[in-house]
């Protein structure tokens, strides 16, 4: 055997040791108590506050010492570390493997100061219980093997139990919140169901959305069938992600932004606005984040959510004055900004925190996930400057 084959080999026995571990736990937990208790989703309670809650209490807009931070897509190609473990591990091994997902979960937090964690998995994970199989295709990006088009297609995708089809990131999730140990929160994420069309339909990465809104607009009776069916599935996987250790959870519709105000509200918002009522019924706070949104925003917030996600396209006091005082945002510095000079990103953070200065509820991150090839030390000089910008005396 060579020594890769041996590493993996000697991570998947971690691997299962710890399964059989987190099982037992479960059972435990069963047995004594219920598996996550309230104090713990980030609900407040009589027991003692995580360790840095800053990132919880910026999301419900309560006051905090200083302005939190994490980045989306803070764990990745960008990292040497996540780079080695993906020369020994295909990206669908890292997310299936649970001690692989804890792994790169953690790398960011080892690094980075930042106040939160999030689940490594991707918003693509479902389909594959639905039906719909993909693979991560090396410089192409997610390619879904059979692109679905049709009536009778939207017909055979199974609306999967996410304790069956996904129950691996359960394990994850279960296995990362042990290891932080309260240190920082963790965030569970899905995508939305129009983000997931696009890719489901388009079968990977889409310049014009042609075929999913020819869909959209040809067969609506179609199309709103492969909407509820996405809508179901995300709904139960983002409950079932709090059940199992979540303290957070992002509907990530990247995509969304490609709708005009009047497409959105006929042909998604309904859908999204249900998954988000689901998803803030479990108690945790729930981020709602696309880009190219500057004239969907309004329509987002009452689609709902604890926190708007704002890409860097709108200066984020325009937002605030947009959406008003009732949710908190999140954003927004443009991600190709951290390839520039620090004196840059400094000066364009400090915007970043000036126009949100005062206003309670600002969880500071990119407008968008953070790039491969973005320096390192430039993301972990970014953490320590927002921290240090935002203190209040
Ligand atoms: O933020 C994190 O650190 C958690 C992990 C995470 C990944 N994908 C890991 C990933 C999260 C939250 C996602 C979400 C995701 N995935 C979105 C929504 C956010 C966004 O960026 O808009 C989307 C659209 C996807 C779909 C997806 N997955 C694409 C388009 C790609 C290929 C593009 C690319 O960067 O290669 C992926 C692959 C992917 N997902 C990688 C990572 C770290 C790169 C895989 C690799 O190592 O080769």
């Amino acid at each position: 055997m060579g020594d890769a084959r041996r590493g993996v080999a000697r991570l998947l026995r971690r691997a299962t040791a710890r399964r059989v571990e987190v099982d037992s736990d479960a059972r435990m937990a069963r047995r004594s108590a219920p598996p996550i208790p309230v104090d713990q989703r980030g609900r407040g309670g009589d027991s003692p506050p995580a360790m840095n809650d800053r990132f919880l209490r910026a999301c419900r807009r309560e006051p905090v010492d200083r302005t939190p931070v994490w980045f989306m897509r803070q764990a990745g190609r960008y990292m040497p570390e996540y780079r080695a473990l993906r020369a020994k591990h295909s990206m669908l091994e890292l997310c299936r493997t649970p001690e692989l997902a804890l792994e790169v979960t953690l790398q960011p937090i080892k690094r980075l100061s930042v106040d939160a964690a999030i689940l490594f998995a991707d918003i693509l994970l479902p389909l594959e219980p639905m039906g719909a199989p993909f693979e991560f295709a090396a410089g192409e990006g997610p390619v879904i093997h059979t692109p679905i088009r049709s009536r009778a297609q939207i017909d055979a995708l199974r609306v999967c139990d996410p304790h069956e089809g996904l129950g691996y990131v359960m394990e994850s999730l279960k296995l990362i919140r042990r290891e932080l140990d309260g240190k920082v929160p963790l965030i569970g994420f899905a995508g939305a169901p129009f983000t997931l069309a696009s890719y489901l339909i388009e079968g990977g990465r889409s310049a014009h959305f042609v075929e999913t809104k020819t869909l959209m607009y040809r067969e609506p009776d179609a199309w709103n069938a492969l909407m509820e069916k996405l809508s179901t599935v995300v709904s139960r996987y983002l409950v079932a992600q709090v059940g199992a250790g979540a303290q957070c959870l992002q509907l990530f519709d990247s995509w969304v932004g490609a709708l005009s105000p009047d497409d959105y509200r006929t042909y998604v918002m309904p859908h999204v606005a249900r998954i988000l009522r689901d998803a803030t019924a479990t108690g945790v706070p729930v981020i709602h984040f696309g880009t190219g949104t500057a004239t969907l925003l309004e329509l987002q917030r009452d689609a709902g959510g604890t926190v708007i996600g704002v890409d860097w396209r709108t200066p984020m006091d325009d937002a605030r004055r947009r959406l008003g005082d009732g949710v908190a945002l999140q954003g927004n510095l443009d991600p190709v900004t951290l390839f520039a000079p620090f004196e840059v990103v400094e000066r364009a953070a400090r915007d970043v925190l000036r126009r949100m200065e005062g206003a309670p509820g600002h969880v500071f991150n990119l407008g968008h996930g953070i790039l491969p090839g973005t320096p390192v030390e430039t993301v972990q000089r970014l953490a320590d400057l927002v921290h240090e910008a935002s203190e209040r005396r």
